[in-house]
C-alpha cells in the first residue's frame, strides 16, 4: 500500500466534502487502488472555525508554506475560488513542484494557458475534473474516452445554481430571489453569485470544454453570453404553454467557417432530453464523428458531487495515471488559432415578451417592426395592464434567422415603443 500526502488548500463547501469523503472512505480508496489518500496539511483564510466535519490529525494553517514547503506533499487540492489570490496560491504549488487539483473554473477559463505553461515549466499537472459540471466526469469523457472522435457540437446546461432557480421557478413557483437564496445556502452558487445568473460561470465551462474538444485557444469575450436574471414567471409559464422549458443552454457548435458558442436562456422541448435535467443537475449533449450523440447528466454542484471529482483527479494523479493520459496530451498547450462565427445565422423559432404602455397604435407598431424583419408570427397576445399601465406582449414566431429577430426587437427597443428591454429567447 502507498501512502500518499495531500495538502488542501479552502476549507469551504468543495474543501469540505473533500474532508467528508476522505474521513468516511479512505478504506475504500485504500481496497480499491491500493493508496491511502492521507491529508496531512490544510491552509484556509481562517484556521480558527469551527468547521462541519473534522479533519482528524491533520494540520490547519492559513500559511501556504505550510504546503508548499513540506516536501512530503506531492498533490495539493485547490478549492479557492477568484481568480487573484486562488492564481497566487495555485502558482505557488506548481513552482513548488506539487500537481495541482482545482475546481476553479474561472481561473482555468481566464489563465489556464499562462497556468499550464508554468505547470509544464515545473514538470507537474493541474487537474481539473471538478471545474465543469461537478459530479459528471465530463473532462475525462472528451479527453479519454471519446478521444478518437471529432467533436460535432456540444449542447449543456453547466451551472447548478440557475437550473436550481428555473426548475424552483417552474415546478414550484418559488419566486426568484428565494430560489437563488436556497441555492445559495445550500451551497451551489458562487461566492459571488452573479457570476452564476449572469452566465458568466456557464462561459468559463464552456470555454474549457470548448478548448479541450475543438483543440485551441478560446477568448472568453468570443462566447456570446445571456444570463437569466431577465426571465420572469410568466416567460416560464409561456414556455410551458408552448411544449417547452427554459434552461441556460450552453452551446459549441462547429459550423463550416468557424465556432459558434453562446450562453443564452432557451426554450428546450419538453421531450429533449436536457429538459428533464433538473434542479442542481447539469447535463451535456454531445454530437461526435464516430459515437454519434452521447449525453451526460448528474448533479453539477455542491459539495459531494463536486469532491467526488475532485477526489477522482486526486487518484488520477498520485496514482501516475494523469501523468500518462492527460499529461502526455496537449492540454492547454498552444492549439490552433480557432475561427469563431456570430450566432446571428442560426434560424429558430423565438419567444419575445415586450413590455409597452398600455395606449393605441404600440401593437401595431410592434407588428410592423417584426413585419419589416421578416417575421412570421405564429402567436401573438397583449395582456392586462397592470395599474401603472405596463401591458406585456407576447409574440412566438416561425423559425426565422435569428439577426433577423435581433434586428426588430433592437428597432422596437430603440423606437420607444418598450418600457423594459425585450426578452429574446431562441428555441433548441
Ligand atoms: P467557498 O467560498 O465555500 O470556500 C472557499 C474557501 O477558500 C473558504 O474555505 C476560504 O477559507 C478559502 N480561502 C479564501 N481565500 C483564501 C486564501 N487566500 N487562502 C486560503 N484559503 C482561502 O467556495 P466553494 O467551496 O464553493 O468553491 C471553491 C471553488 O470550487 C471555487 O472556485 C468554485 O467556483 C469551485 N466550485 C464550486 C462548486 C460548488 O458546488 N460550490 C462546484 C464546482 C466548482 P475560510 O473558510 O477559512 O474563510
Ligand atoms: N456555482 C456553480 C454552479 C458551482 O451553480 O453550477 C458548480 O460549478
Amino acid at each position: 500500500m502507498q501512502r500518499k500526502a495531500i495538502g488542501l488548500i479552502g476549507w469551504g463547501t468543495v474543501g469540505g466534502g473533500v474532508v467528508e469523503i476522505l474521513s468516511r472512505d479512505r478504506g475504500l480508496f485504500a481496497e480499491r487502488c491500493a493508496i491511502d489518500l492521507d491529508l496531512t496539511t490544510i491552509v484556509t483564510r481562517d484556521p480558527g472555525r469551527v468547521r462541519e466535519h473534522s479533519a482528524g490529525s491533520a494540520r490547519i494553517s492559513n500559511d501556504i508554506s505550510a504546503i508548499t514547503n513540506d516536501p512530503d506533499i506531492g498533490v495539493v487540492v485547490h478549492l479557492v475560488g477568484g481568480t487573484t489570490e486562488a492564481k497566487d496560491l495555485l502558482a505557488a504549488c506548481l513552482k513548488a513542484g506539487k500537481h495541482v487539483v482545482t475546481a476553479n473554473k474561472a481561473l482555468i477559463a481566464v489563465h489556464g494557458d499562462e497556468l499550464f505553461a508554468l505547470a509544464a515549466q515545473h514538470r507537474v499537472g493541474i487537474a481539473f475534473e471538478a471545474a465543469v459540471a461537478g459530479g459528471i466526469p465530463i473532462i475525462a469523457a472528451l479527453r479519454d474516452g471519446l478521444v478518437a472522435n471529432r467533436i460535432h457540437a456540444i449542447s449543456a446546461i453547466l451551472n447548478g445554481t440557475c437550473n436550481f432557480i428555473l426548475t424552483k421557478m417552474e415546478q414550484e413557483n418559488w419566486g426568484y430571489d428565494a430560489a437563488l437564496a436556497e441555492a445559495q445556502r445550500l451551497g451551489y452558487a458562487e461566492a459571488d453569485p452573479t457570476l452564476d445568473v449572469d452566465g458568466t460561470d456557464t462561459a468559463h465551462k464552456l470555454a474549457i470544454l470548448a478548448r479541450i474538444a475543438f483543440n485551441g485557444r478560446i477568448p472568453l469575450a468570443k462566447v456570446r453570453t445571456q444570463g437569466i436574471q431577465q426571465l420572469t414567471a410568466q416567460d416560464i409559464a409561456s414556455a410551458r404553454t408552448m411544449g417547452a422549458r427554459i434552461k441556460l443552454l450552453a452551446v459549441a457548435r462547429q459550423r463550416e467557417s468557424g465556432l459558434e458558442l453562446r450562453v443564452a436562456p432557451t426554450l428546450v422541448p419538453l421531450d429533449h432530453p436536457l429538459a428533464a435535467v433538473n434542479k442542481n443537475a447539469n447535463g451535456i449533449a454531445i454530437e461526435s464523428s464516430s459515437a454519434g450523440p452521447t449525453l451526460l447528466t448528474g448533479l453539477g454542484a455542491g459539495a459531494l458531487p463536486t469532491a467526488s471529482a475532485v477526489l477522482a483527479d486526486v487518484i488520477d494523479v498520485v496514482s501516475g495515471r494523469y501523468q500518462a493520459t492527460a499529461g502526455a496530451f496537449r492540454f492547454f498547450h498552444g492549439g490552433s488559432d480557432l475561427a469563431f462565427v456570430a450566432e446571428i445565422d442560426e434560424v429558430t423559432a423565438t419567444y419575445a415578451r415586450f413590455v409597452v404602455a398600455d395606449k393605441p397604435g404600440v401593437l401595431a407598431g410592434v407588428a410592423t417592426a417584426l413585419s419589416k424583419h421578416g417575421a412570421n408570427v405564429l402567436s401573438i397576445h397583449q395582456g392586462q395592464a397592470d395599474p401603472a399601465g405596463r401591458a406585456t406582449i407576447e409574440v412566438v414566431t416561425h423559425p426565422l434567422r435569428l439577426g433577423s429577430m435581433q434586428a426588430a426587437v433592437n428597432e422596437i427597443d430603440r423606437s420607444g415603443l418598450t418600457i423594459t428591454t425585450t426578452t429574446l429567447l431562441r428555441r433548441l
